[in-house]
């Protein structure tokens, strides 16, 4: 191996994550976080965008007077919901620190709501 490979690496890996614009997520496997990009691919980017974009002017019914798809990450508002609503590792990953703690506050008030000691 090139003796400058490795130092390479970790400098360039970090400056990947960051412009890749999705933070690392410390509390979640990147395996599971990686099934849940499948799940989500699959299931709900046709409606909610293939970055968790979510629809243009998702905040006002349609001409129908239906609601569009939000969008999953830090500009909508699913990072509100708790665990029990959500199913996935991976929007997590599409939202801020502080997002983040929220979201795992709602899920634990929920959590014990559900089964008291
Ligand atoms: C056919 C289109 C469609 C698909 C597919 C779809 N959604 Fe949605 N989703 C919507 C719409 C439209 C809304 C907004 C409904 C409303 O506000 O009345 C919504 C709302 C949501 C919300 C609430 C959002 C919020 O911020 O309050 C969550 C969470 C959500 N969807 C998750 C998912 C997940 C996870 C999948 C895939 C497993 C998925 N959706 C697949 C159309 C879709």
């Amino acid at each position: 191996m090139n003796k400058w490979f490795v130092p390479l690496v970790l400098l360039v890996a970090p400056a990947l994550l960051m412009a890749g614009g999705a933070p690392p997520n410390s509390d979640s496997l990147p395996t599971e976080v990686a099934k849940g990009r499948q799940i989500y691919e699959q299931y709900c980017a046709a409606c909610h965008g293939w970055q968790g974009e979510g629809a243009a002017n998702w905040n006002k019914p349609d001409e129908k007077g239906e609601m569009p798809p939000p969008p999953h990450d830090e500009t909508g508002h699913t990072w509100r919901h708790s665990d029990a609503m959500l199913v996935i590792e991976y929007l997590r990953t599409l939202w801020t620190d502080d997002q983040r703690r929220y979201q795992q506050n709602e899920s634990q008030d929920i959590n014990q709501a559900e089964s008291p000691s």
